[in-house]
């Protein structure tokens, strides 16, 4: 096996693992003596080195959990405020591997909020929800009810990508939550409609599947909404496109969408 076989194998494995940030600030030497990575004056006799996890590592490791209670965001009253709110949120490690905020996008005065669950790899490099694969989906599914960007808004349960795709853990959930809330209610919208069984389980505090709560009207409140939001929720275009046989009944979904937008 060459070298560079070698290597390109070494890569898929890291690929495997949900390996595909570059964490560290700058250049490492992996070859060099742990001695020499690792300054001996920085222990005295009695005290046990710091375990040094390798940092790839460090970005797959969970969240320190977050008491979503203590966080109060009612002082957030703009999009803006609570965008910054973000910005500045050290609760969720997440933000650390990511590259960009993924914040919103569409039209913040649209009838119609959809909340999906992560940003993936090209949503973190661009900034925008739903922006790669399932996005394109995405959009030519609200196209068949006459919607697009100018006539939704989107965000995410959690607002940075988790490493690898990997699933958001409950701790990384329970420490965005308070942010996607307060940003339902700073839109407000006519309807939400939860995309994929994450967003639903996180607003509707339920760990019932997708496949029984999809599909049926449901009332969403919070103590910042003065009025409760008509709420559906959707196979998630990622699912969708791994389970195509599912689309007829994301179809019907939509087409409750429709329906509920022309009687409003
Ligand atoms: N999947 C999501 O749930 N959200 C995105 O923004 C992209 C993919």
């Amino acid at each position: 096996m060459t070298i560079n076989q070698k290597l390109v194998d070494l890569l898929r494995w890291y690929q495997d693992l949900g390996i595909s940030v570059a964490v560290g600030g700058g250049p490492a030497n992996h070859y060099a003596p742990l001695r020499t990575l690792v300054p001996k004056a920085s222990f005295t006799k009695r005290e046990e080195p710091p375990i040094k996890r390798p940092l790839a590592a460090a970005a797959l490791t969970p969240s320190p959990p977050v008491l979503p209670s203590r966080l109060d965001l009612s002082q957030c009253e703009t999009l803006g405020a609570l965008r910054r709110a973000l910005e500045d949120f050290e609760g969720c490690a997440l933000k650390k591997t990511a590259t960009n905020l993924v914040f919103a996008d569409g039209n913040p005065k649209a009838r119609v909020m959809l909340v999906g669950e992560a940003p993936g790899a090209d949503e973190d490099r661009q900034g925008f929800p739903f922006v790669g694969v399932s996005g394109q989906l995405l959009d030519r599914m609200l196209a068949t009810i006459g919607l697009d960007r100018t006539s939704v808004y989107i965000t995410n349960i959690i607002p940075w990508r988790p490493p690898g795709n990997r699933q958001p853990t409950p701790q990384e959930i329970a420490a965005c939550k308070p942010f996607v809330e307060r940003h339902i209610e700073l839109i407000h919208p006519e309807i939400l409609v939860l995309v994929g069984g994450i967003a639903m389980k996180t607003l509707f505090n339920t760990n019932d599947g997708i496949m029984r709560l999809r599909g049926t009207w449901k009332s969403y409140a919070s103590p910042g909404l003065k009025s409760p939001i008509k709420a559906i929720a959707t196979y998630h275009p990622s699912f969708l496109l791994r389970s195509p046989g599912q689309k007829a009944q994301s179809w019907q979904d939509l087409l409750m969408i429709k329906r509920a937008l022309g009687a409003g």
